[in-house]
């Protein structure tokens, strides 16, 4: 990899600590990247450096398995501590020196890991002390303004400094090494691809269940909420993955225009299909494992919320492809376990030849996204033995950890090595996030005129599920996902 200059903004939050060093420690170990290349970790604050570093110590010791001392002593190295304030135009002296050694030839990325609302006047500042180069470049995190207007305005911001093939929006879905593998699934495996469609498939499911709450973000997440939060990007983004069309090639922008088409197609909820076709939930108190709960309201201390913490929608990509197939998406927190999966079923067989007429389940493929990765493909098989046919279904298997044996990268060690190579693939584009946003807006708006209220679902609950149950449609599609989760409720047991 090129030497490189990271600039993290919000380089005392716990996305950097969490997430962004970690990654720099994994890319040195494997030494993908070198010790020449430099880090700069800004916050508002001004932190005595031995301090600031200690906690950068502390947390990569907490969050790295078996570390390895030289490279850590090497990565810690490498990052300096600044204090850098653009709305007040004032930065210490450290940060002075570090971009008065900045070779301007060499490749620049900044890393804005602060709300959205401070992304305009960090690029400002960042123009007017003239560190914008030829080969600079930024990173944008999540959440991008909370609705299509304020999105487009930090978007128009950022692109007052930056055009848009130097922009990286990130959406650490996309990182992932099991979503990745939803490309080579589709479009190196013949069979599949063949019945990829309205013809072969009856429903498409995705699934992002989270067994933990809000935690300590709930200041945040109140002004969000799961489908601002979990849908306006990493579920689309699997959709538009399981959706797309095949690109002609594997270039960031042929990848990115077929996820546009798909984010086109999505059809609009008007004021009868938000009753029928969405439903929002929120967690009450209740038990996961055994242990007691809050509800959301004691989890972010507000009592009059209507935020939403669970969502499950049912929608259809208008195009030729997939005219009349269902996808179901569903996110919530506080649910019994952590897993995201998705699940295609595949039509029933045209006729049952059997002589008893049992019954005969669907083929289904399902992914799972994580935790314990895996492909499983159900199809039916005969029982051995004579007196006629018997058969049940069956799973083909592929488990990740019996194959591979190596660490998964994190989505960011991928994620950031991306950004320096200048490869655009695995981040949204502008029009991506409008269209996204467009469609959630439908949503959004009709919520709220339509006055759709949460319905309550116990803390260690599958979600409102009284509410899923009263809407045939949604409980039949939604049948064999229930006993997924009791056979997985089993293996857990
Ligand atoms: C983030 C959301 O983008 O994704 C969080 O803001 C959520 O609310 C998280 O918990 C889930 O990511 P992962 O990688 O743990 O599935």
């Amino acid at each position: 990899m090129d030497d490189f200059d990271l600039i993290v903004f919000g380089g005392d939050g716990d996305l950097a600590f969490r997430k962004i060093y970690p990654a720099l420690y994994y890319r040195l170990l494997e030494k993908q990247i070198n010790n020449r290349s430099r880090i700069l970790a800004v916050s508002r604050r001004e932190y005595e450096s031995t301090a600031f570093m200690g906690r950068v110590e502390e947390n990569l010791r907490n969050y790295i398995d078996e570390v390895n001392e030289k490279v850590l002593g090497e990565l810690l190295g490498m990052i300096t501590n600044a204090s850098i304030d653009p709305g007040k135009g004032k930065q210490d002296e450290t940060a002075d020196k570090w971009f008065d050694q900045a070779e301007a030839d060499r490749i620049r990325v900044f890393y804005l890991a602060t709300p959205a609302t401070a992304f305009g006047g960090i690029c400002a500042y960042l123009d007017e002390k003239t560190y914008l180069t030829d080969h600079s470049r930024v990173v944008l995190e999540k959440p991008l303004g909370r609705d299509l207007k304020s999105s487009e305005e930090v978007n128009d911001q950022v692109a007052e400094y930056f055009s848009e093939d130097r922009i990286y929006r990130i959406d650490h879905y996309l990182g992932k090494e099991t979503v990745q593998n939803l490309m080579v699934l589709r479009f190196a495996n013949n069979i599949f691809e063949r019945s990829w469609n309205a013809q072969e498939i009856d429903n498409i499911q995705i699934t992002v269940a989270e067994s933990l709450g809000v935690g300590s973000r709930g200041g945040f997440y109140d002004q969000y909420g799961a489908l601002r939060d979990m849908v306006q990007n990493h579920l689309l983004q699997l959709l538009c993955l399981i959706a797309m069309e095949p690109p002609v090639l594997l270039d960031a922008d042929e990848v990115r225009d077929e996820k546009l088409k798909v984010l086109k197609a999505l059809r609009p909820y008007d004021k009868e299909t938000i009753h029928t076709h969405t439903v929002r939930g929120q967690y009450t108190k209740g038990k996961t494992k055994g242990e007691e709960m809050p509800s959301y309201l004691e989890d972010i201390e507000k009592y009059d919320s209507s935020t939403e913490t669970f969502v499950a929608l049912k929608t259809y990509v208008d195009n030729w492809r997939w005219g009349g197939v269902p996808f179901y998406l569903r996110t919530g927190k506080r649910l019994p376990h952590r897993y995201s999966e998705i699940v295609i079923n595949f039509k029933q067989v045209p006729h049952n030849l059997f002589p008893e007429k049992k019954d005969i389940q669907n083929n289904r493929l399902t992914i799972r996204l994580q935790p314990e990765e895996r492909i499983e493909l159900q199809q039916m098989v005969k029982i051995p033995g004579p007196g006629g046919y018997r058969y049940k279904p069956f799973s083909l298997e592929l488990d990740y950890a019996d194959h591979f044996e190596d660490r998964f990268p994190d989505a960011y060690e991928r994620l950031l090595m991306d950004v320096v190579r200048g490869n655009q693939t695995l981040f949204m584009r502008r029009d991506e996030v409008k269209a996204s946003w467009e469609w959630v807006e439908t949503i959004l708006n009709n919520w709220e005129k339509q006055k759709v209220p949460n319905v309550l679902y116990e803390a260690g609950s599958w979600g409102p599920g009284d509410r899923i149950m009263s809407e045939p449609d949604f409980w039949v599609k939604s049948r064999h996902i229930l006993k997924v989760q009791k056979k997985m409720e089993g293996n857990a047991g």
